[in-house]
């Protein structure tokens, strides 16, 4: 940069402060506001930090210790040790007690406990202990403190006269005022010295043209052709200013907005269900057998009010379902061949998948061909670690149409991930109760492989009931672990601990 190109990015108040510091030897901010003709030294400050970041100034700050007394006609009186000695010397010819000295009219009782403390450091005279009382006896020390001033008492004096710098004072007698109650302030005080720089002083040494400044051109300046006369500020792009954040959704909001738009995009249609369900959509539609381990406890949420729900309503379906359990109906299976219990399929849980949503969405409506999805939160009887959560959303879907195959299932799958942003996913075989053949989906991550989710064609044991009779593609994937994904999450309880400057700094997607 030239030195016309300098002198062309200086503000007003900039060239103002510069054209100040030609005739001082580094000065005070007061005196560069003395000299500089502004009003206000905030003024003086602002442009200095700027012509210190453009190079043209230095400021040098000094913090200094600074003393004072809080009260100053407190610090007038005698010390207590020393009106306590006094009158021990004057009253009790050298040696009193406790309860004697509280008797004295001379001392203030409050003060008489400070007083024995300091008469016991600084040896002006020896404690004993006479059963509850306390018996003083005055030393030499004590005796020939009375004349002189000693060195606290000397600072003290001082302090009355003037505020000390650290520098100024008695190292060891300022300890000692410290240690008195409500006695001494104590300040940091910062002094800043203003320096040009060499480029500084020879912008400094040149003619510079000062100029009133605008910020904003007005019809006024225009008609009146004042702007002729006016400097227009600049607009420094480059000029450092502290980064804004408003308002915004939480990241997995957005990210539930995306996968939503994703499978609209791909031609499906949104469904939705209740965290409350009964074990028998939850399970034994989906041809769980009833002592499979997921139903198990330490897996499922069962839920103790309603623990049961009335199946009635769906007597023909209960029936068929029983008989698929039982020896496998007319499905062309031979069941899992136990005495299935209605019982069993009334309790009641926390929807462990959203495969109970697309389940019911086709018994509802078994007409083909459709395709939907479901975005919701399923519950999970698990500890948590840094890829499992208790409670986390999942991705299901399913295709029901007769020309649908385990082929189109996988281009899918690969299709929506593409979408998503990921390139590369693993499909390998899988086992699920009410899909043959099943897959999972796994991602390389962090060193090893991370499941995403599994999918698979249900099982005519779990369509036919249902007056199905095509191949159904269905999946269900974990929200949260695309999230890591996409945003390079090492711990899956990252996403709800909900730091602030984590949520402020995640894309807007
Ligand atoms: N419900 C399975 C799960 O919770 C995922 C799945 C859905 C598997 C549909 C196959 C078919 O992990």
């Amino acid at each position: 940069m030239t030195e016309h190109d300098i002198v062309d990015r200086l503000s007003f108040l900039e060239k103002k402060v510069l054209m100040a510091l030609r005739g001082l030897q580094r000065p005070t901010p007061e005196e560069v506001l003395a000299e500089s003709g502004l009003n206000q030294l905030v003024e003086v400050m602002n442009a200095a930090s700027w012509l210190q970041a453009k190079g043209l100034i230095t400021i040098d700050e000094k913090v200094t210790r600074k003393y004072s007394l809080k009260n100053s006609e407190n610090a007038r009186k005698e010390l207590p040790e020393k009106t306590v000695i006094r009158t021990i010397l004057a009253e009790f010819d050298g040696k009193a007690t406790t309860s004697q000295l509280k008797a004295s009219d001379s001392l203030r009782p409050s003060e008489l406990q400070i007083a024995l403390g300091w008469i016991r450091k600084k040896g002006w005279g020896e404690l004993s202990k006479d059963g509850g009382d306390t018996i003083v006896t005055v030393t030499q020390k004590g005796r020939d403190a009375l004349d002189v001033d000693g060195d606290d008492e000397r600072l003290i004096k001082q302090l009355i006269e003037d505020v000390l710098t650290e520098d100024e004072v008695d190292k060891d007698a300022i300890g000692q005022l410290k240690q008195r109650k409500d006695f001494l302030s104590e300040k940091l005080v910062t002094e800043r010295r203003i320096s040009l720089t060499e480029t500084g002083s020879k912008i400094a040494a040149l003619d510079i043209d000062i100029k009133e400044e605008v910020g904003q051109m007005t019809p006024e300046l225009i008609a009146s052709g004042g702007w002729r006369d006016v400097d227009i500020r600049r607009y420094d792009v480059k000029a450092f200013a502290p980064t804004v954040y408003g308002g915004r959704k939480h990241p997995i909001t957005l990210l539930i907005e995306k996968i939503r738009n994703t499978f609209l995009n791909m031609g499906f249609t949104e469904i939705t269900g209740d965290y409350f369900e009964s074990a028998f959509w939850n399970m034994d539609v989906l041809f769980t057998a009833q002592d499979h381990p997921a139903r198990e406890l330490q897996d499922t949420f069962y839920l103790s009010n309603p623990d049961r729900v009335d199946l009635s309503k769906d007597a023909e379906l209960v029936d068929v379902v029983r008989q698929v359990h039982e020896n496998g109906w007319k499905t062309g299976s031979s069941g899992w061949r136990y005495p299935w219990s209605l019982e069993e399929a009334q309790r009641t849980l926390l929807r462990t998948h959203t495969t109970v949503n697309t389940i019911r969405r086709i018994a509802q409506d078994p007409k083909l061909p459709f395709k939907v999805f479901s975005i919701g939160r399923v519950f999970r009887n698990e500890a948590m670690d840094s890829t499992h959560l208790p409670e986390f959303l999942q991705i299901e879907g399913i295709v029901c149409e007769d020309t649908a195959n385990f082929d189109m299932l996988c281009t899918l799958l690969k299709e929506f991930y593409k979408r998503m942003g990921i390139p590369k996913i693993r499909i390998r075989p899988s086992y699920y109760p009410y899909t043959e053949p099943s897959l999972d989906v796994e991602i390389f991550f962090n060193g090893q492989w991370m499941e995403l989710g599994g999918a698979g064609i249900f099982r005519p044991e779990v369509t036919e009931p249902l007056g199905v009779h095509e191949p159904v593609l269905a999946w269900g994937f974990g929200l949260e672990r695309l999230a890591m994904l996409v945003w390079g999450l090492n711990d899956i309880r990252d996403i709800y601990i909900s730091d602030i400057d984590w949520l402020k700094k995640m894309p807007q997607i």
